[in-house]
């Protein structure tokens, strides 16, 4: 089936999402759709497969005009789409999820739960899918969901897949395991068309790149493009893609954990016994597969979530029970995964946003009188320095784009004097541009003897600044390594897949002795599949956030 999107405009009242886009897939192609976050690669997925009515253009399947008015008459078509985010029931299983709704689509009209398990089998072994007809879903790992989500639009007779972001929830290992199952299917005649943001990822699989910025299609290319021309094409100006940085010259301990146990909203074992240090002068960097229970690191060691056992010091001093402004006051600076609801104040002005935790001080205040005058030119130099997009500094922060928000919070947060820089997700949202911009920020932090704790599920992100690796995997630190870890064996520790630490207290020592002894690592249960997948580096990169809130179709 050959398809093509002729003209196709979509406007969210002003925002022009999708303009005048031509875009043809091939039969039979893996076509690539790489834009930054916010280019308007869903919207054009979501006009597609009929979640969305296009302003105008045109949608033609094998040359002739097609017009999908719900995603009932998109599937009937054959186009299957997996979104970022699955919409599978997850009380239950695999054959009950793929048989839902399945009345209303074709071919399948006397599909029943014994023929759903049967067909689930055959397809899982025909194109190595590995998925369970019987498994609960809720039982399964993120990456087996996307390939139940595969599963339910194969079933549906899909000849066209569309993907949308689909490694950003993925660790390498699984990614590869992706991979292979996109290569197969294209062997078996579909065309894929697979969205991202990453470079490598895009170079690794694609047939063809399609490259969309700002709504409109900027460049068609082959997948041997360079990351410096796709990158171009992406940002629209020539970007550094990984910043230079020396060797760390570790001096004192700054931050020192040990034994920090918490619980998760749900009162379930969110931190088990983490102990760690970070020096002046270097950067830890924290990896892991989001929810091995980095957000709730971070909330305790910021002070918004209440410690079981364990302690926290800073330079010495006991902050395990502070209240989150001591801990600011004492050094800290923060950058929080969710820069909405603890990073911000939506309501406040950018100005007023980039003094929030020193407002009351001077140069800011003097007695109880605020210095305006101060507040609106620290916020001028703020706003230029960091390339903050706002039409004025007294703009509500909450109007401004997630990518500016963000840098509103990173300017307030490396522009204090800090003993320890505290960052989860740090470029989140972030165009390329932008993210080198912040990185090299942050080395400088550590140059100037800041310790720096980064926290990211972006493994490039990881291996661009830390000077130190932390593994977490459901509540602990599994491993320290050095950032000359294979990407292969790093996948395998995000997966659960190594020896895990055993005894708490010893922290970075116990640690430290065992990656100095790199067999222990490698000789890793290899329980899962991924395994043997684990050391090709193709797929591990990404620039900028692989997990930004999508807006959604509705
Ligand atoms: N339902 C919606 N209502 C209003 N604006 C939207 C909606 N969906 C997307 N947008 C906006 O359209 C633009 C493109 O978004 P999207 O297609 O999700 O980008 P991408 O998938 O490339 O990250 C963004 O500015 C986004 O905020
Ligand atoms: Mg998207």
């Amino acid at each position: 089936m050959r398809l093509e999107l002729r003209g196709i405009t979509k406007r969210f009242g002003s925002l022009v999402a999708n303009d005048q886009i031509d875009l043809v897939i091939e039969p039979g192609q893996i076509h690539a759709l790489l834009g930054e976050n916010g280019a308007g690669k869903t919207t054009l997925m979501n006009v597609l497969y009929g979640l969305l009515h296009p302003d105008e253009g045109e949608i033609q399947i094998d040359g002739h005009p097609a017009s999908f008015r719900s995603p009932g008459d998109a599937i009937r078509a054959g186009i299957g789409m997996v979104h970022q985010h699955f919409m599978l029931v997850p009380v239950f299983t695999v054959a009950e999820n793929v048989t839902l709704g399945v009345e209303r689509t074709r071919g399948l009209g006397l599909l029943d739960r014994r023929r759903a398990r049967r067909d689930v089998r055959e397809l899982s072994e025909r194109y190595g899918l590995n998925v369970d007809p019987d498994a609960y879903v809720e039982y399964l790992p993120v990456g087996t969901q996307q390939r139940v989500e595969i599963v339910k639009a194969l079933l549906r007779e899909a000849s066209v897949l569309i993907l949308d972001e689909p490694t950003s929830v993925l660790t390498p290992g699984e990614i590869e395991d992706l991979f292979r199952v996109i290569r197969e299917l294209k062997a078996g005649g579909r065309s894929i068309v697979f969205i991202s943001h990453k470079l490598k990822e895009v170079q690794a699989i694609a047939d063809t790149v399609t490259v969309i910025r700002r709504g409109r299609v900027v460049g068609e290319r082959p997948p041997t493009a360079t990351d410096a021309e796709l990158a171009t094409l992406m940002v629209g100006r020539p970007v550094e893609l990984r910043v230079s940085k020396g060797p760390a010259r570790p001096a004192e301990t700054v931050l020192d954990v040990r034994g920090l146990t918490a619980t998760d909203d749900h009162g379930q074992a969110a931190l088990d016994d983490v102990s760690f240090q970070v020096k002046a002068g270097e950067i830890l960097g924290v990896a892991g597969v989001q929810g091995n229970g980095q957000t709730e690191l971070c909330e305790a060691l910021i002070g918004i979530r209440p410690v079981a056992a364990g302690s926290v010091l800073l330079d010495g001093k006991d902050l395990t029970h502070a209240p989150p402004r001591d801990r600011l006051r004492a050094g800290i600076g923060y950058v929080p995964e969710d820069r909405q609801e603890d990073g911000l104040v939506p309501d406040f002005s950018v100005a007023e946003n980039l003094v929030l935790d020193v407002y009351d001080r001077p140069p800011f205040a003097s007695g109880v009188a605020l210095n305006l005058d101060a507040i609106g030119a620290n916020a001028k130099s703020r706003v230029d320095e960091y390339d903050v997009r706002t039409t004025s500094t007294q703009r509500p922060v909450g109007t401004l784009s997630g990518g500016n928000q963000q840098k509103v919070i990173l300017a307030r947060e490396m522009s204090r004097d800090v003993r320890l820089l505290l960052a989860s997700q740090p470029t989140r949202g972030l165009d390329v541009g932008s993210v080198e911009f912040v990185h090299r920020r942050i080395v400088e932090q550590r140059d100037r003897g800041v310790a720096v704790l980064i926290v990211s599920s972006e493994l490039d992100e990881i291996y661009a600044l830390a000077d130190r690796i932390a593994v977490m995997y459901e509540g602990k630190i599994v491993a320290f390594r050095p950032p000359s870890v294979p990407v292969g064996e790093l996948g395998l520790l995000m997966a659960g897949a190594a020896v895990e630490t055993e005894g708490g207290a010893g922290g970075d020592s116990a640690a430290g002795a065992r990656s100095a002894d790199s067999t222990a690592g490698r000789e890793g249960r290899g329980s899962r599949d991924s395994a043997k997948d684990g050391d090709s580096g193709a797929a591990s990169a990404g620039q900028s956030d692989p997990s930004e809130p999508t807006a959604g179709p509705s």
